[in-house]
């Protein structure tokens, strides 16, 4: 497969090269072994050198994989809608999304609430690499003109917590996992080691986080049968979602994501996990494969985000997939109110829906977890089909 992965130019190799130093230097000041989700951490987010901190085009035909903003504007449309809702019910307010990717959903989303009458009072960017933050400005400003002045970006969370709606597709898998090895009774910690001049996995026995952790993945049927079973767990979610819940005074979070809930994620025949890199629209599952120039991803836990939600003050307001939710949110009668003369741009409508909804594509696989702090209407777009007695 990794043979079949199209060549980096040079300028890309010398580039992967220097963060591979930077690991292999990272590695040896720790001992000689660093936790997978510290290698994931470099590899995604090292200043200058990681994935999603220098300057390549990851998303879109010309990067390395497509998510539901860039199939299609009635995805954020769709979205807007239900911020709008919120918006309204709380007189008005802000929306914070987090890592904005290419800067499409800002655009789009501030594009349809401007139809609904509905402007957010500041539409937030929380993004922590200054390339995508530039790329997102100058995108953000030719699609959506004069609305890019709602726009501000914060390297971190906002200082006073926000009255309104924050979102966040794809976020919370780009959050770096720890790998595990349960065998038997042994629990190990797959980490990053320096062999030869070459990284390589190796597991050691876990520690008291990581084991702790899994105890309510061990508790599920058929595990123990499985000699070496394999997967991941973020150990930062928890956090992650704290820091969420505490940027929020009232409204509404928004989750969207590859994943499921504990007991369909730890299925005793997914014994290999769910980490997937993607490289040039290529998905592969090799994570030491050229560091700095390919994805890496897991599916999420949301059985695990939404206990970490209640712990840090938030309701679960609903759970499902990303085609009910769309659904529900009124994608017919967005497309129905556009009715597209030219034929190109008419199938190509087509296309992006079916891509948002079919369950082959992302309409199954992606879910959607929508999260209330203080007091918020259960949005429509929950309604569908609301899977919570599965988390
Ligand atoms: C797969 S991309 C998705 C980008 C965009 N939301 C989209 O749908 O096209 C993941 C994004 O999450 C960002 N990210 C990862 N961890 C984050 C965090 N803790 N806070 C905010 N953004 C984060 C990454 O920098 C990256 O921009």
């Amino acid at each position: 497969m990794l043979a079949e992965l199209p060549e980096p130019d040079s300028v890309a190799r010398a580039h992967s090269e220097k963060l591979r130093v930077h690991i292999r230097e990272c590695v040896e000041s720790a001992g000689g072994w660093i936790s997978f989700a510290d290698y994931m951490d470099l590899a995604l987010y090292a200043p200058g050198l990681g994935y999603y901190s220098a300057g390549a085009a990851k998303f879109g035909e010309a990067g390395d994989f497509v998510t539901a903003p860039e199939i299609s504007p009635l995805f954020s449309q769709c979205v807007a809608g239900q911020c709008a809702r919120v918006l309204e019910e709380l007189g008005g307010g802000d929306i914070l999304e987090l890592g904005a990717g290419s800067g499409a959903m800002a655009a789009d989303m501030l594009l349809e609430l401007e139809r609904l009458g509905r402007l957010p009072g500041r539409y937030l960017v929380l993004e922590t690499s200054a390339d995508l933050r530039a790329r997102q400005e100058a995108f953000i400003r030719e699609r959506a003109g004069p609305l890019s002045q709602y726009v501000e970006w914060l390297d971190t969370g906002p200082g006073e917590p926000i009255r309104g709606v924050l979102v966040a597709n794809e976020v919370a898998d780009a959050i770096p996992v720890n790998c595990f090895l349960l065998d038997g009774a042994d629990t190990c910690e797959i980490g990053v080691v320096w062999i030869n001049g070459e990284p390589r996995l190796e597991a050691r026995p876990a520690g008291s986080e990581l084991v702790k952790a899994l105890e309510p993945v061990r508790a599920l049927p058929g595990l123990d049968a499985v000699a070496g079973y394999q997967s991941e767990i973020s150990l930062r979610l928890p956090a992650w979602l704290h820091s969420v819940s505490g940027w929020l005074e009232t409204g509404m979070a928004l989750l969207f994501d590859y994943g499921f809930s504990r007991p369909e994620y730890y299925l005793a025949e997914r014994s290999s996990g769910t980490l997937r890199c993607y490289y040039r629209h290529r998905a592969h599952d090799d994570p030491l494969f050229w560091p700095g120039l390919q994805d890496i991803t897991a599916w999420v836990d949301f059985s695990l985000l939404a206990e970490s939600a209640r712990d840090a003050d938030m309701d679960v307001l609903g759970y499902t997939t990303q085609a009910q939710f769309l659904l529900a949110a009124g994608l017919d009668e967005i497309v129905g109110r556009k009715v597209v003369q030219d034929e190109k741009l008419q199938a190509e409508m087509a296309h992006g829906m079916r891509q948002l909804i079919m369950p082959g594509e992302m309409g199954e696989s992606i879910k959607v977890l929508a999260l209330g702090k203080g007091k918020v209407t259960v949005p429509e777009g929950m309604t569908g089909r609301d899977m919570r007695t599965s988390l």
